[in-house]
């Protein structure tokens, strides 16, 4: 197709240009009419591809330089914490809308799309439910109600204003994981092993009744080529063509995009893993992507080797062609808009590095390797 043929063709010129800044500025049919015509939602929105980031409610509003980013480079806008159950409701029955609201009002306004992010999944859960699972003032079957409300509840208090919702996330076993389940579930799942594998196709279920317009969403990490063996792959692919051949209301599959480049990455099997769930009738997106690598020290966050530093904005650009690359992919959004402000340092000690600009907001080689690749995928054809 006419995509994959430029893409091949410009290959080697963009590794060429990927470090190199251009001036060119093209129209851009971006609905916002403000957007910087070579910006990259300007850039995606010339082949249909939502560009996304993870926003931190914090500074949006409160820092001017990041908010300007968040408008200006990015289509899509997902909460990075905002919408998760311990900030919506804090207290049982008591919700907390006003973050996730400001970042939906923010995104109507710069004429974005938003990511809901995330309603089943077992980390950011509310103490008062941990907490009431454990000492068994919360029961099994008041618990699969409460989780029914959650759902219900959130997915109506934004029904009509998200594009793609993360109805469910990370319920897959790792290699690392003592406890798959037969199809790959992860058995220590906080809502596998209280509610049991069927709690998947109903959230899905609840989430479609409370909004049926919204694309509903699978997320997790290591699904798209990552995986030395790819059983993770294996088991989410049969896993999703299942609820799909029960008629289960999911659209899409969400490649984190979790990356760091002491491991390596394979390029082409990301794109066929992508490919795969596409064709199984099912949208895809890249939904978290960010690529760490040994720095200096969290403040600076210099890599540490020369070749990492060239790594890190190659393994980027690799990704966004993988998406680009196929026709079911309808957004990629980075884990966060720089440095300064990702989860990386605080959990992978001695790494960093892994976003698009750098501490100090400026864009670094991988912004502009994604730039370029946009370029080149927007490109009239010559022949
Ligand atoms: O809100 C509290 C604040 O009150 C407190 O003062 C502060 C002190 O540390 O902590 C704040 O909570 C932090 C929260 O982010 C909000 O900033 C938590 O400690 C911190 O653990 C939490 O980290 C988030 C992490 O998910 C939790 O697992 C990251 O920001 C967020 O980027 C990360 O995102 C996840 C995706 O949702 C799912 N996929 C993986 C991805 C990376 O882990």
């Amino acid at each position: 197709m006419k995509l994959r043929r430029q893409l091949a063709a410009a290959a080697a010129t963009a590794a060429v240009l990927m470090l190199v800044p251009s001036a060119v500025a093209t129209a851009s049919p971006d609905k916002h009419p403000k957007v910087p015509a070579d910006s990259l939602r300007a850039l995606g929105a010339q082949q249909k591809l939502g560009i996304g980031t993870a926003v931190d409610d914090a500074r949006l509003g409160s820092d001017r330089a990041y908010t300007d980013l968040v408008a200006n480079q990015f289509s899509v806008v997902t909460a990075e914490n905002a919408m998760k159950w311990e900030s919506v409701e804090p207290a049982r029955g008591s919700y907390d809308w006003a973050a996730a609201d400001r970042l939906v009002s923010f995104a109507g306004q710069h004429g974005q799309q938003v990511r809901g992010h995330t309603l089943l999944w077992h980390n950011q859960l509310p103490s008062w439910l941990t907490t009431g699972v454990d000492d068994g003032t919360v029961t099994k079957g008041q618990l699969r109600e409460i989780l029914r409300k959650h759902v219900t509840d959130e997915v109506t208090h934004f029904r009509g204003r998200i594009w793609q919702w993360d109805v469910a996330n990370e319920v897959f076993a790792n290699s690392w994981d003592p406890n798959p389940l037969p199809d790959g579930l992860n058995g220590d799942d906080f809502w596998i092993r209280n509610l049991g594998e069927g709690v998947v196709a109903d959230v899905f279920r609840w989430a479609h009744q409370a909004d049926p317009k919204a694309l509903l969403f699978y997320n997790d990490y290591n699904i798209s080529g990552q995986d030395g063996t790819n059983a993770k792959f294996r088991a989410v692919h049969d896993f999703v063509a299942k609820l799909r051949a029960q008629g289960v209301p999911i659209d899409g599959v969400g490649e984190q995009g979790h990356l760091d480049t002491q491991y390596g990455f394979d390029a082409q099997r990301f794109q066929a893993d992508l490919q795969s769930y596409g064709d199984l009738g099912l949208k895809v997106a890249v939904t978290e992507a960010d690529v760490r690598t040994f720095v200096n020290n969290s403040t600076e966050q210099v890599p540490t080797s020369q070749p990492a530093a060239f790594a890190q904005p190659f393994e980027f650009s690799e990704m966004l062609k993988g998406c680009q690359l196929v026709d079911q992919c309808i957004s990629f959004t980075a884990w966060g808009v720089y440095d300064g402000d990702s989860w990386i340092p605080g959990t992978f000690a001695g790494t960093g590095y892994g976003l698009l600009y750098d501490v100090d907001k400026a864009p670094k080689p991988a912004y502009y390797a994604l730039q370029q690749d946009l370029r080149l995928g927007a490109r009239p054809q010559k022949h």
